[in-house]
């Protein structure tokens, strides 16, 4: 079976709507038919400040909201990246593969360090997606299964395993990313040209959030002047961007839910769409109270996933150690 490995920050209270229709429901489905390794990345959450009793509550919540999307700990390997000591040890070796240019081109290192004082930028966030790419390789993943905004990070991390490779011997499989066709970017429901994410609250639906809240929101996206529903993410993104979200949680096609809101305005999809995220996430919140209700068999869920981890991680490393000429230890 194919392996696959993906990734998600600690960062906020809640997943939100992007990162479930861009990746979570992604992982959940290759589960069926690939040998999966799904990780809460608190290493990377640490390039920008955290409070630490709110990154363990965070890392906390984050495994139980993975296990209440569907993430069967039976099925796939779930762990926490700080407990695998391999993910910082062979970030330093691609780190001293990755030329300061290529690094610097990232434009997700562009973006976030443009947003903080000079002097708050950490070298971390620079080196991010050395990190990153040593997640993936160390697994030896075929498929990455994440949102558009990663394909930048992916295309540097085949890069950096075929530059190993050619160096020092075949030693890395070289991944693919794995960004589904409808949903690669979920758009923020407040300005739908830039992509859902944590720094715009207004225009974020959080899966933890209380659905009224959701549905508010929903009901003040932004849409154009116009009256049609219509998918046309040129000219009516905002109108587009609900009819995607509404087609993904239903299963429905866009062309017919076009045809159902035939003749009807924007309130009422906004409405209806409203209903159908109270529909998903009552139940996933409840599994969500149900995993923290019961921390000690979190915590035994998360021990077992970094075993397994461990075992893979470490066989990869003494390979890279080995071919890069690191003495064994006696
Ligand atoms: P993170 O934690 O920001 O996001 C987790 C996943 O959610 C996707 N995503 C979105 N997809 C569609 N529309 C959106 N608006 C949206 N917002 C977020 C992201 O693409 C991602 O798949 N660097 C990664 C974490 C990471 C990782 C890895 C991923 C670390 N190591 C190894 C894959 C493999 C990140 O910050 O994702």
């Amino acid at each position: 079976r194919p392996r696959v490995f993906s990734g998600i920050q600690p960062t906020a209270d809640s997943f939100h709507l992007g990162n479930y229709l861009g990746a979570l429901r992604e992982w959940v489905v290759m589960q069926e038919d690939h040998e999966t390794f799904y990780c809460v990345v608190d290493l990377h959450a640490i390039t920008v400040a955290q409070d630490p009793e709110l990154l363990r509550q965070r890392t906390r919540l984050s495994a139980a909201q993975l296990l209440a999307v569907g993430i069967d700990p039976d099925r796939s390997t779930l762990f926490v990246q700080s407990h695998v000591a391999e993910h910082a040890q062979l970030s330093w070796v691609l780190e001293c593969q990755t030329g300061f240019g290529e690094a610097g081109r990232m434009t997700q290192f562009k973006d976030k360090s443009a947003r903080q004082e000079a002097e708050h930028v950490g070298v971390g966030l620079f080196t991010y997606p050395a990190l990153m790419a040593a997640d993936i390789l160390l697994y030896q993943a075929d498929q990455v299964p994440v949102g558009e905004d990663q394909r930048q990070h992916l295309e540097l991390t085949r890069n950096l395993a075929q530059r190993f490779n050619a160096r020092f011997g075949r030693t890395f499989r070289v991944p693919s990313a794995h960004i589904p066709k409808e949903t690669a970017k979920i758009y923020d429901l407040q300005d739908p040209t830039s992509k859902m994410s944590k720094s715009i609250p207004a225009g974020v639906v959080e899966l933890l959030e209380d659905p009224k809240r959701s549905a508010k929101k929903i009901r003040s996206a932004v849409t154009d002047t116009g009256r049609e529903i219509h998918y046309d993410p040129e000219n009516k993104p905002g109108v587009s961007n609900l009819l995607v979200i509404y087609s993904a949680l239903t299963g429905r096609s866009i062309a017919d839910l076009e045809s159902a809101y035939e003749g009807r305005g924007y309130g009422d999809l906004k409405k209806e769409l409203g209903q159908v995220m109270l529909e998903f996430v009552t139940p996933f919140q409840e599994k969500v109270r149900g995993y923290l209700d019961d921390p000690a068999e979190l915590d035994k869920i998360l021990r077992r996933g970094a075993e397994h981890a461990r075992e893979i991680a470490a066989s990869t490393l003494r390979t890279v150690y080995d071919r890069i000429g690191f003495l064994p230890p006696a």
